[in-house]
């Protein structure tokens, strides 16, 4: 099966679960607590991995107890961390999160190591974008060693697709031509092109020369533009949507392995929602990603 390289965050979730969220001032107690692995791109090579499509990981860790979680559950999930450095002098990427009583959740991250990913290190491991297929990389890591990886990317004949979260300014348009797949959320795509208006947004980020956009819309599944109309897939639905954190990662990682399997963007948009309706419905992000054999295949007909 083909490969994919993952570049991107790895942190550590602290996680309160909360009848809702508190107000300024206010302490509140929470129903639950835990401690989860997170990062947008760890939880990403992890639900790949999980899918049983050989992952290799890059960026940075501290060198403390934080990171020792997130490697031995990453090598766990069987996701290669060769590429994988620890910084002595700064702390394993967090996320301070709460999930209230609808499963939705608000997040803080401190980048801590995944701030020093700079394009030195994306030179030094150059070689790593030799055998992979498929290039996978998100906004938690500094934009200019994404640029570089991207150009790389290219450079060795790899397909790329990025999820643009969190989402953040982009001064360097060139990037967008370098994007084979862009899978933002309403919020995201609306803070990129400033627009409301959903196929208009695509038409924008086309023009600046993604080359296919997916929009994730939660609750209501996820589309994309065909034919000059926006096609909507409708979310799986489920009894209880306990935690989303790391839906859309889930969702991102389903998709790829709907590309990589079938090269069909309607199927691997079937495939995302699957994917992450799993996730929803246990608590933690890449714990709660489905393995291949727990998945219901039968839920795509
Ligand atoms: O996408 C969810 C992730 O965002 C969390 O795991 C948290 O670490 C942040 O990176």
């Amino acid at each position: 099966m083909e490969k994919v390289l993952v570049l991107g965050s790895i942190n550590i979730d602290f996680v309160s679960f909360v009848p809702r969220y508190p107000l300024p001032g206010e302490t509140l107690v929470s129903n639950d607590f835990g401690i989860f692995q997170g990062g947008k791109g760890a939880n990403q090579a992890i639900a790949l991995a999980k899918l049983d499509v050989p992952t290799l990981m890059l960026g940075k860790v501290g060198e403390d107890v934080l990171s020792d979680l997130a490697l031995s559950s990453l090598q766990e999930s069987k996701v290669d961390i060769t590429g994988i450095t620890k910084n002595q002098k700064i702390s394993t990427g967090s996320a301070s999160i709460w999930v209230n009583a609808q499963g939705q959740n608000s997040i803080v991250i401190y980048p801590g190591a995944n701030g020093e990913v700079g394009e030195d290190f994306i030179f030094q491991h150059e070689k790593f974008f030799y055998d992979a297929s498929w290039f996978l990389t998100q906004f938690e890591i500094p934009l200019k060693s994404i640029l570089l990886a991207l150009k790389l990317a290219k450079k060795h004949g790899l397909k790329t697709i990025m999820d643009p979260a969190p989402v953040r300014e982009v001064s360097n348009n060139h990037i967008w031509e370098l994007v084979d797949y862009l899978l933002p959320n309403e919020i995201e795509l609306r803070e990129l092109t400033h627009t409301e208006n959903i196929l208009k947004a695509i038409h924008i980020l086309k023009s600046r020369g993604v080359k296919e956009v997916i929009v994730k819309l939660g609750k209501q599944g996820a589309g994309y533009e065909g034919k000059g109309t926006f096609n909507l897939f409708p979310a799986v639905p489920v009894e209880q949507r306990v935690d989303t954190t790391g839906a859309g990662d889930c969702f991102v990682a389903g998709f790829l392995y709907g590309m990589i399997q079938w090269g069909d963007i309607p199927r691997a948009i079937k495939i995302a929602n699957l994917t992450a309706s799993y996730s929803i419905q246990k608590k933690g992000a890449a714990i709660s990603f489905p393995k291949k054999s727990e998945i219901d295949w039968k839920k795509l007909e």
